[in-house]
């Protein structure tokens, strides 16, 4: 099923609000031209004015739990593929977990969010991309396919490129799992091999030089007594000029 809204609280909202009516099956999608209460991950608010792009995919997982990772990562390869029909694909970088940059600034966000209904696992995958606008002011610089040059294309057109994606990687990751995209992941990394910070909750950060992910999608930093570590969550923070 398609849904297209001209404004919503969510797209992620309303898709938990169509499962647990049980009208939610995989591979629905939920467009919004707006939002009123766009969500960004770590409660975060996304704006969401009239231009970019805002949906939700609902999708049921076929993994174990341990593996649903994997998810997030490949809706950000998803991502990175479609953008790279818009923009030359050697601007791109992946930010770990699952952001997608332009020349080292967010143009689009991933809020992946579960739940059960009647025993059921369902996965909403909330993808936010800046077409039109971005903020001026967030924790990390943004920016948008208009920014970039490339704003004269319409989200829905941006909706159908992903879905088809969908289609083809889906089904190449029920079978193959993470293995299937690693290497790209890898290769676009934002921050490889420098210094990052790693933001774990809001009190509480790391630093370290960036090895990459590991075979289950966790972020490798090693300290300074070249001790490897990887992380299951967080958020990569903005690497300052002095790194
Ligand atoms: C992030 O980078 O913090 C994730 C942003 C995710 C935004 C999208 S827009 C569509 C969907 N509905 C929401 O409320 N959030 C996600």
């Amino acid at each position: 099923m398609f849904v297209h809204l001209s404004s919503v609280d969510s797209t992620n909202a309303e898709a938990k609000r169509r499962i647990v009516r049980g009208e939610g099956a995989h591979a629905d999608t939920i467009l919004a031209d707006e939002q009123t209460q766009g969500r960004g991950r770590r409660d975060h608010t996304w704006l969401s004015p009239l231009g970019n792009l805002y949906f939700s995919l609902i999708v049921t997982p076929r993994l174990q739990e341990a593996a649903w990772a994997g998810y997030s990562l490949l809706s950000a390869v998803i991502l990175s593929r479609v953008l790279g029909s818009i923009v030359d694909p050697l601007r791109l970088s992946f930010k770990w977990p699952n952001d997608v940059l332009i020349d080292e600034r967010k143009v689009s966000g991933l809020l992946i969010e579960a739940l059960h209904y009647e025993g059921q696992p369902f996965l909403i995958i909330g993808v936010g991309m800046n077409v039109l606008h971005h903020p001026g002011d967030s924790d990390f610089p943004a920016t948008s396919l208009a920014a970039c040059g490339a704003g004269d294309i319409l989200p829905e057109r941006i909706l159908q490129r992903f879905m088809a994606e969908f289609d083809v990687l889906w089904q190449a990751f029920q079978i193959e799992g993470f293995a299937v995209f690693y290497r790209r992941i890898e290769e676009q990394l934002y921050g490889r091999n420098k210094k990052v910070r790693l933001a774990l909750s809001e009190e509480r950060q790391v630093e370290g030089i960036c090895r990459g992910i590991d075979k289950e999608g966790q972020l490798l930093l090693e300290d300074e007594n070249g001790v490897r570590r990887a992380y299951a969550s967080g958020d990569v923070l903005a690497m300052r000029p002095r790194f």
